[in-house]
């Protein structure tokens, strides 16, 4: 790359082809699956108002202290590059009044998502994720319904050795007593934990639980554990989650330090981790977010959601899928006139589907015949001199080498012909 050449900011993810076309299939796969179970798209802001986020994932969280790209516009305006979609769905939930509209909203999102992270393997600035959210529904029915799907997804893209770590974080009722015996635990050992979770540790002790500080790791490992300290109904309703789990056979592990980054959540946390993608192991994550639909100015409505991170699903999934489709026929034309001949039939052929590959640089034969066999089509179809002159074009098989003359007022059915038997 010379020296004066702009290249994108730092960890700023693109997808270049042929790796973009199987980017596509998956969305393509997973489209289809969200869209089999009744949730619909929604296309949503890059930029929202920073008080979103900082009123949704939390003031004290490592997103919103370290991560966003914040800048003021022009209006002087504090303006946040999202760093994940809970925040605008539900955001768009309470503007547009979705709740009104219909009792229960699925929806799904897919886009980027970006965060001042260190760069590396699996983590990236500009990130991509395939998020859904479903508002009106507190049954664990749909917990289960939407980790089953995630796991029929996995499965759909040949993902193995994904497994699925599942905690309770309670809700208002019996989170505070918890709290307070996690602060307690945390302040016998305050000297042994970093910044922030000293700094935490009053308004947030259950970041401690998620730190990523190999002192808090130790310091926590004897922690109070949430699911001890669950009211009967949260107990209930975990319990109902795992039934279904175990009845639909999918293994899980109960995680009881399984917080999430992310301060919105109440009962069911959820990740999906693999073992192939080294330190950044989770595909997948999300839960229950019972109360933020209300914190951020709508009615009390039940929610829950998960996000794959697009990046790490293709790490998994990327070279299982099918290779890329190699066009049918190339045509070959030798000279302007063969070139001109050709065009149309080029374009009537790639009306639907990419059907004929044509070169318009009129490159010699052998390189033409060269490249399509790197190509991978089934057919050449060859005009040179000779052949304008006696009114045919020359279609040669690829595999076998077999040519036979077509002539040029049944180019077009012949080709579809094959095409067809094809
Ligand atoms: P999250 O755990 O912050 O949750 O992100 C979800 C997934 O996005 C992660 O499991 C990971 O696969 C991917 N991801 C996160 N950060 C990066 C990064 N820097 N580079 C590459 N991939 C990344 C959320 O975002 C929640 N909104 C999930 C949710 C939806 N909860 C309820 N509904």
């Amino acid at each position: 790359m010379k020296k004066n050449q702009i290249k994108t900011v730092k960890g700023f993810n693109e997808v270049l082809p042929p790796e973009s076309f199987r980017w596509r299939l998956v969305e393509d796969k997973f489209r289809d699956l969200l869209e089999g179970y009744g949730f619909a798209e929604l296309r949503l802001a890059l930029l929202e108002p920073t008080e979103l986020f900082a009123r949704s994932i939390g003031g004290e969280t490592d997103i919103v202290e370290k991560e966003m790209y914040t800048f003021s516009d022009r209006s002087d305006r504090s303006l946040t590059l999202r760093p994940e979609g809970t925040a605008s769905v539900v955001r768009a939930f309470n503007q547009y009044s979705l709740g009104k509209i219909n009792e229960i909203n699925k929806l799904y999102y897919v886009g980027p998502m970006f965060r001042y992270e260190r760069p590396q393997k699996g983590r990236y600035r500009q990130f991509h994720q395939l998020g859904a959210e479903v508002f009106g529904e507190e049954s664990f029915f749909q917990d289960a319904e939407t980790l089953l799907m995630l796991a029929q997804l996995f499965h759909t893209l040949s993902v193995e050795g994904v497994v699925l770590h599942l905690n309770s974080l309670g809700c208002e009722l019996c989170r505070p007593t918890f709290r307070d015996q996690l602060k307690s635990f945390l302040l016998e050992r305050q000297t042994s934990l970093c910044s922030d979770c000293q700094r935490r540790m009053q308004e947030n002790p259950l970041r401690a639980l998620d730190c990523k500080n190999p002192s808090c790791r130790e310091a926590v490992v004897d922690a109070p554990q949430i699911n001890q300290s669950l009211c009967d109904d949260c107990r209930q309703h975990f319990s109902g989650l795992c039934t279904l789990l175990d009845n639909a056979e999918l293994d899980y592990q109960v995680n009881p330090k399984l917080v999430r980054g992310l301060d919105y959540y109440t009962r069911t946390t959820f990740e999906f981790l693999a073992g192939g993608l080294g330190a950044q192991n989770a595909v997948a994550a999300g839960g229950r977010y019972d109360r933020l639909v209300a914190e951020l100015g709508g009615k009390m409505t039940p929610a829950f959601g998960f996000a794959i991170g697009f990046e790490r699903l293709m790490m998994l999934a990327g070279d299982k899928l099918a290779p890329l489709s190699s066009p049918f026929v190339a045509l070959v034309p030798l000279g302007e006139e063969a070139l001109r001949l050709l065009f149309p039939l080029y374009m009537e052929l790639n009306r639907s589907a990419k059907v004929a590959t044509l070169n318009f640089q009129q490159k010699s034969l052998k390189s033409q015949l060269k490249k399509a066999d790197r190509d991978g089509v089934k057919y050449t179809l060859i005009v040179g001199p000779d052949e304008l002159a006696q009114g045919v074009a020359i279609c040669r098989n690829m595999q076998t080498k077999e040519q036979t003359q077509l002539s040029f007022d049944k180019l077009g059915e012949a080709l579809r012909e094959l095409y067809h038997e094809y």
